[in-house]
């Protein structure tokens, strides 16, 4: 298999940052992977898993070898009364493969439509939006073992979802010693579509869209469209304006904190939970430090939305990953003085 040097990763991270990977190989099946594994090399020079780098800041040149995960394919392996069962090689597009199921007349990913990236990343950061969670429609996923090689698969609860997280981006002594980040490479990604769909509407940005088109029983293709428009008037087309979504998690406080928070300032935009904490809209919290719209080096806050964190560099002044770290630590530094909350950054920091 043909091992690339010198790889330029710009055109492969969605916040367009310039830096080159020592070694790059594009794994477009499971083969491709036990190929590199045996050869000698392979135990002596780090490596790292690449999806569609869109959850991702690279802050240096990679040493090593990336591994570009490019397995296709897509498919139903199983449909009865219950539902759907639909499989996806981790190398494909996420909104395509949305998109395709609904196609399909399989419904339950809708609100998920247009988030970047590639299948087999989802499950790292468990991607949501507009009330659904990617652990909501989960069924199993196969992946293979860096160190030995070995094939597994794991269910929901073996991958650990929480909040933008899972068993993938611990470490290997976190998650009492399941942390599998840098330790395994997804492959294949299945997901339950259950029957009778139900639509998921209680989202504040979707009751707006009922309320404004007068559709109060949409289907599923209808929230698609509604999701797709809703993201494209609040978040930059990566095409266009390099980015990496939402660059902070949503913090949760208890609900005195919360209490403390509102008597500064009553406007602050929160949500009590179900387990009794109270989230906080952290691009409310960047909006009300002044942040959006500003620059800073060739790093910039998106002016519609707080939360994202935008490449101003050209092709002349590249933004670099320190830049966007220099401001993300800027933003941080100032919400903790003005409301006492520590961020916590969403991306992976390469
Ligand atoms: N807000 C402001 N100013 C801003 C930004 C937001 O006042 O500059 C306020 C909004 O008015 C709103 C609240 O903050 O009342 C929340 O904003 P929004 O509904 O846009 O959602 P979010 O909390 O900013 C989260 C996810 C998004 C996801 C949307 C929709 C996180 C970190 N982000 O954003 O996910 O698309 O909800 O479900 O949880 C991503 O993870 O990359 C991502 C885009």
């Amino acid at each position: 298999m043909l091992v690339e040097k010198q790889v330029p990763l710009q055109p492969y991270n969605s916040f367009g940052i310039a830096a080159r990977a020592e070694r790059l190989a594009r794994i477009g099946h499971p083969s491709d992977l036990l190929g590199l594994m045996a050869q000698p090399e392979w135990g002596h020079s780090p490596h790292f898993v690449l999806g569609g780098g869109s959850n991702l800041v690279i802050t240096r040149d990679v040493a090593g070898l990336v591994l570009k995960v490019e397995i296709p394919g897509r498919c139903l392996v199983e449909e009865s009364g219950r539902g759907w069962l639909v499989e996806a090689g981790a190398g494909e597009n996420w909104h395509d493969f949305v998109a395709w199921t609904l196609d399909q007349g399989w419904p339950g990913l809708e609100n998920l439509a247009l988030i970047p990236g590639t299948v087999g990343a989802a499950p790292v950061q468990n991607i949501g939006a507009y009330g659904v969670e990617l652990q909501d429609r989960f069924h199993s996923l196969d992946a293979i073992d860096l160190d030995s090689g070995r094939a597994f698969t794991l269910d929901a609860a073996q991958c650990g979802f929480g909040y933008r997280d899972s068993v993938f981006k611990h470490a290997p002594s976190d998650h009492r010693g399941m942390g599998l980040a840098g330790r395994a490479l997804i492959t294949r990604v299945r997901f339950w579509l259950p029957r009778p769909w139900k639509p998921v509407l209680g989202y504040l940005d979707l009751e707006r869209k009922m309320a404004e088109t007068g559709i109060l029983a949409p289907d599923a293709r209808q929230i698609f469209d509604w999701v797709v428009a809703i993201r494209r008037v609040k978040l930059p087309d990566p095409a266009l304006i390099g980015n990496a979504g939402s660059f902070f998690k949503n913090p949760t406080v208890t609900p005195e904190q919360c209490a403390d928070i509102i008597a500064r300032d009553p406007r602050v935009v929160h949500y009590p939970m179900p387990d009794g904490t109270v989230k906080l809209a952290a691009g409310w919290l960047i909006d009300a430090c002044g942040w959006k719209g500003k620059t800073l080096g060739h790093a910039g806050v998106y002016e519609k939305q707080a939360l994202v964190l935008v490449n101003r560099g050209d092709a002349e002044h590249p933004c670099t990953g320190g830049e966007v770290m220099t401001l993300a630590r800027a933003i941080q530094t100032s919400v903790y003085e003005r409301f006492g909350i520590r961020l916590e950054p969403e991306p992976v920091v390469l």
